[in-house]
């Protein structure tokens, strides 16, 4: 089998990426592990910042978005025992949409599949070979069980933190870039109503919380645990109760329910740095990974696969090689701002294990510099709903 660009991976960075060289005329294959069932459920991110919503409905994705997604203009900061509001719309005039990671890949899994694409869900052993040469391919094993060999011009590497791609990166030709953090997020989803019009980012105490929604009657929530918790260890008037203690002040709660959904999420930092090797080209998580509290990994990898189809199509149609040199050092200015914002979003908000008084202090005078000046909201407004894509 043979097509222009092999695709790993069937998350947002592969299926925006075959999507977007459909549009441009470019033939691709897309190859994944999981199956269809899975990818369509597995609970991830939902914050999609403007650009990505306009990239979505501007090039015809079949996406519910605008009519079952909810519009953000705001986002609240609880510390000091009250809210502040951060007004996105008045500072930068731009918003970001809730709407459910899994959602955007069914939107984008019908729409590729209406458009007749090739993907193929389920295979295993997946390796690019050759990717030093002008003639690089993908070996896989598909779903029935044959092996097959995808011949290709290029390889896009989108298979997320744990995937294949970078590892046929030499190590000695790459710098891993790495940072851990000594906290988790405790997640949940619970059958409730909305406690608050806007999502509320807490400081406290004992950590920070996190209070966003998914439709009128599920709520998402979560919260700063170790890195090990054990989320079976918590009954449901355990979560409840570290819940409303992070965001208690001012009469504020909670609305509780019925918790049917929880797991711990792992902090993190990376980047590999180059995002290119031959014809191998990392995009989204298999690239780069970001703590997820300024909502950026889903954006990032959608950033990232704007500039890739465009660098591809300069390629291909050119067959000269250099067109491939500026995509890395173009997403990686993106991916840079986007590291410092999660870093700095998460280093504000969280209560670090050795945390001193000066430290919670420092915090809290960080925080009440970005809500009530008006400079420092618009640097946070305008980092959270996104910055221009670099085209
Ligand atoms: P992925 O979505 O990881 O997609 C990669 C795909 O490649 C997967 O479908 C995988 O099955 C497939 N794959 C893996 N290995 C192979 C292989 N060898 N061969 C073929 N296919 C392979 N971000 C936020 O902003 N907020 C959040 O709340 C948030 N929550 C998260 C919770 C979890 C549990 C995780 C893991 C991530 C979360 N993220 C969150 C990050 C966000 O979901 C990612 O940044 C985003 O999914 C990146 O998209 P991607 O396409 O690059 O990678
Ligand atoms: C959600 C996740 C995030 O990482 C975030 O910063 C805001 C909201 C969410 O899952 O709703």
């Amino acid at each position: 089998t043979r097509t222009q660009v092999a695709i790993i991976g069937a998350g947002p960075a592969g299926l925006t990426l075959s999507h977007l060289l459909a549009a441009r005329g470019i033939d691709s294959v897309v190859v994944e592990t999981r199956d269809r069932a899975a990818i369509e459920s597995t609970i991830r991110a939902g914050v999609l910042e403007q650009g990505t919503v306009d990239l979505l409905t501007g090039t015809g994705v079949d996406t519910r978005v605008r009519t079952e997604g909810a519009r953000h203009d705001g986002v609240e900061f609880r510390f000091g025992g009250r809210g502040h509001r951060i007004d996105f719309a008045g500072l930068v005039g731009r918003s970001v949409w809730l709407y459910p990671q899994h959602e955007v890949l069914k939107d984008l899994i019908a729409t590729r599949l209406a458009a007749g694409a090739d993907l193929r869900f389920g295979v295993s052993d997946v390796v690019p070979v050759g990717v030093e040469t002008d003639s690089p391919a993908v070996h896989f094993t598909d779903a029935q069980g044959r092996r097959v060999e995808l011949r290709c011009d290029v390889v896009a590497g989108c298979d997320g933190s744990a995937g294949v791609s970078r590892t046929a990166l030499p190590e000695d030709r790459r710098v891993d870039h790495f940072r851990t953090y000594p906290f988790g997020w405790f997640g949940i989803l619970a059958e409730a109503p909305p406690s608050s019009p806007e999502l509320v980012y807490a400081h406290s105490d004992r950590g920070f919380a996190l209070i966003s929604t998914r439709t009128p009657d599920v709520q998402r929530m979560y919260f700063q645990c170790a890195p090990d918790e054990d989320p079976s260890a918590w009954s449901d008037a355990r979560i409840w109760d570290e819940l409303q203690a992070r965001v208690a002040g001012d009469g504020f709660a909670l609305k509780e329910g019925s918790i049917f959904q929880r797991g711990v999420i792992p902090m993190r930092s990376y980047v590999c740095d180059p995002m290119r090797f031959g014809r191998l080209m990392l995009a989204g998580d298999a690239a780069h990974t970001v703590p997820p509290t300024g909502a950026k990994g889903l954006n990032l990898a959608v950033a990232d696969v704007i500039v890739l189809a465009r660098v591809l199509e300069e390629f291909l149609a050119s067959g000269e090689e250099r067109r491939l040199d500026s995509y890395g050092p173009t997403a990686l200015r993106r991916v840079w701002r986007a590291q410092h914002f999660s870093w700095w979003m998460t280093s504000m908000l969280h209560t670090p294990p050795e945390a001193t008084p000066f430290d919670l202090q420092r915090q809290l005078g960080e925080l009440d510099m970005v809500t009530s000046s008006r400079a420092g909201a618009a640097y946070l407004a305008e980092a959270y709903t996104g910055w221009p894509i670099d085209d």
